[in-house]
């Protein structure tokens, strides 16, 4: 569900008139919805209430600070892919014992970070990885919580990009290799190994992958307990997916209902790391159109947001619901919306049925709110969109749009370089 709704032809997100935070704060714009990220994670706390969980927030998906610091009012935690992130979250008043922190690649100075944080574990990806932990560890005179990323070779059904725990992806350790790998960093000093994780992909629509995966980490989990490894914490990644077009996503109580049996038979806490399903369809990006041209085969509307700013279209083939903000009439035609940028691949659709725009006027581009601004750039030169967050009748913009001082901040034309 989501507050995101047409009134008398006229586009509101909760109490506000979206016309409104494109007048004020001009385009492109990302604008969330609060009582639609509540909504979300509530839905999921609630589906799995009969069992002791934590859900961890996915931020990679959704980084802006005010909208972590909803979902740790509702007392979530937090799942971070880099010390940028931890940065952030730590801004917002989390607590630190609900953190979580995956990656292939952490560095030295990530690790120090987090252990000095005192984060509830580190995800780990591989052998090498748990011996810097626990060496780094060592040297701090601490002892770091561990689970293993798995990778349980089972396909997602879902775009390759974001397929992850399948054999040949570059995340968690091989099933067949695991129970080796958990004995081997149970063994290190520094290290108390303590949890099994996996994240096999995102915009999952079926319960059938996490079936699969579950059956595949139970009888490790059973089989390290045998082996004297106290594995205390199921931790199931992400990847619920969403509605973007006409997808009949597993609601939060059918995820629930196919993943609690196996969870009280391990009698692990349950982990959860949702990202796209708390903010995909709690965020909306709205642009200006520009022009609207017409070629002998196509039409074109040239909007003022690009791929800088919502790569998803151009990276996936995502498909994003456009509608102008104001309906004026019912009159539709079939056109490529695209941005300012030079490349053929900056389109935000295409040959699509839309409602007729005219110069000008405001659309908007649903379900942004996960993958969105995150992933935006600068490419060509382009300040990023601003940000605002919606409550009821209030908003507030919680970021600023960049400047083109922003945009040099930090270069220099070298003197030493004879420039
Ligand atoms: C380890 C991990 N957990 C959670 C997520 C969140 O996934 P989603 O947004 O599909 O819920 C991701 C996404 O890539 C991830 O890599």
């Amino acid at each position: 569900m989501d507050f995101f709704e047409y009134r008398h032809h006229e586009l509101y997100c909760e109490q506000v008139p979206v016309a409104r935070l494109c007048e004020e704060f001009g385009t492109p714009l990302y604008v969330y919805s609060h009582a639609t990220l509540v909504d979300h994670y509530r839905k999921l706390d609630v589906a799995f209430e009969e069992v002791d969980h934590l859900i961890c927030f996915s931020v990679k998906s959704n980084s802006n600070l005010a909208v972590i610091r909803a979902m740790v009012q509702e007392g979530s935690g937090a799942d971070v892919v880099s010390g940028g992130e931890l940065f952030r979250v730590l801004k917002t008043d989390i607590d630190p014992s609900k953190i979580v922190f995956a990656g292939v690649g952490k560095t030295r100075a990530e690790i120090e970070q987090a252990l000095q944080a005192d984060i509830l574990m580190f995800n780990v990806e591989s052998m090498p990885e748990a011996i810097a932990i626990n060496q780094i560890a060592g040297e701090m005179g601490k002892v770091a919580r561990i689970a293993f990323r798995v990778n349980p070779d089972v396909d997602p059904h879902t775009h390759r990009h974001i397929t992850t725990g399948k054999k040949g992806n570059k995340f968690g350790i091989d099933i067949h290799m695991a129970a080796k790998i958990f004995q081997e960093a149970a063994d290190l000093p520094y290290l108390n190994v303590c949890g099994v994780h996996a994240h096999i992909g995102s915009q999952i629509t079926e319960v059938e992958p996490y079936h699969a995966a579950l059956q595949r980490l139970l009888p490790l989990i059973e089989e390290l307990r045998t082996s004297g490894v106290n594995i205390t914490d199921l931790n199931i990644g992400g990847g619920l997916g969403i509605i973007y077009q006409d997808e009949q996503p597993q609601m939060a109580h059918d995820f629930a209902k196919a993943v609690l049996p196996y969870v009280k038979r391990s009698g692990c806490r349950l982990l959860l790391e949702p990202g796209r399903f708390i903010t995909g369809n709690a965020g909306i990006l709205l642009a200006r159109v520009i022009y609207v041209k017409q070629t002998e085969t196509k039409n074109f509307v040239i909007v003022d947001a690009a791929m800088n700013d919502l790569v998803r279209p151009s990276f996936y083939e995502a498909y994003h619901k456009i509608k102008p903000i104001l309906i004026q009439n019912d009159d539709q035609f079939i056109a490529d919306v695209v941005g300012p940028i030079c490349e053929s691949g900056d389109f935000l659709a295409k040959d699509r049925m839309l409602h007729s725009v005219q110069q000008g006027e405001y659309l908007a581009m649903f379900s942004a709110g996960a993958y969105g601004f995150v992933m935006a750039s600068n490419y060509n030169s382009r300040p990023r969109a601003a940000e605002v967050l919606v409550k009821r009748d209030q908003y507030a913009l919680v970021r600023e749009r960049e400047t083109y001082e922003d945009l040099i901040r930090g270069e220099t034309i070298s003197p030493a370089l004879e420039l």
